[in-house]
């Protein structure tokens, strides 16, 4: 045992090399509790390689499932994964259409692999302006996982942050109204939310340094890191990398250096 180390810290350390072993995590580093991805550059990736933006979503998807999968490893409890937004009606017909297919295709391909590994499957957003079809798969995703106890896997879908605020804002009217709620605390107005976890850390793939509309509340604290790399190009390690990146930081709340 190395001078001036306690029996206590030498087994701490052997567990933080284990953890490192079976992780593929930096000793002693802290998985997030809650993780948000903005999963943008489908289009220019599939544009880079002369394929149309479709081809970008569809390879997209895979990686919904291959990062989806390493969180879960990894411990993380929730993942909010950003997929379809409001404003994201505004593409061509056929791109909104191919979008609206994509969840069929995706549950039909992984929803065995999802229940093997014990995730859970839920949305975030109106439902309502999809086809049914589309509101079928998702509702029946969501049933079919709903005891598993893993990851939370949160796809925000005709999602918007604006949009959620003003939800929540109105349903709590109607609370105050009818006389079951006044004056809330941040907490319990954070329930009225399609989210009400708070985000630790927010990754943002493809380049661009912003946060159109996703989660205004929930991202008051979080750590961001903004990552050239394109979502279909995104794998395990570079979602490791950014955990680890997450741990470089200090979180200080408005306090002050511990
Ligand atoms: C993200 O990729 C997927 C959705 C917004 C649905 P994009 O389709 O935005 O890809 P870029 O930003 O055009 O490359
Ligand atoms: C944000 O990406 C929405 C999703 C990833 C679903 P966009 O590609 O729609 O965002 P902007 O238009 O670049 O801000
Ligand atoms: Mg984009």
């Amino acid at each position: 045992m190395p001078a001036g180390q306690t029996m206590q810290e030498r087994t701490d350390s052997m567990s933080e090399q284990k953890q490192s072993q079976t992780t593929g995590l930096p000793a002693g580093i802290q998985v997030p509790d809650t993780m948000a991805i903005i999963m943008d550059g489908n289009g220019r990736w599939a544009k880079k390689r002369g394929l149309p933006r479709t081809a970008g979503h569809k390879k997209g998807a895979d990686t919904i499932h291959t990062i989806g999968l390493e969180a879960n490893r990894l411990g993380v409890k929730k993942l909010i994964l950003y997929a379809f937004s409001t404003e994201n009606w505004k593409r061509p017909e056929d791109e909104v259409g191919y979008l609206c297919k994509l969840p069929g295709l995706f549950f039909d391909r992984y929803i065995r692999d999802l229940m093997n590994n014990n995730i859970r499957v839920t949305f975030a957003g109106e439902l309502g302006r999809f086809p049914d079809s589309t509101q079928k798969v998702i509702r029946r995703a969501v049933e079919q996982t709903e005891d598993n106890t893993g990851l939370e896997l949160c796809i925000a879908i005709n999602y918007g942050a604006r949009r959620e605020l003003l939800l929540a804002a109105q349903k709590y009217a109607e609370d105050v109204r009818n006389g079951r709620e006044n004056n809330v605390t941040e907490e319990e107005f954070s329930k009225y939310l399609f989210v009400p976890e708070e985000v630790d850390l927010l990754i943002r793939t493809s380049g661009e340094e912003r946060i159109s509309n996703f989660l205004l509340w929930q991202l008051a604290y979080s750590e961001l890191i903004f990552t050239p790399t394109a979502w279909p190009d995104f794998d395990e390690s570079s979602l490791r990398e950014c955990i680890t990146e997450y741990n470089h930081r200090e979180r200080r709340f408005g306090g002050v250096k511990a």
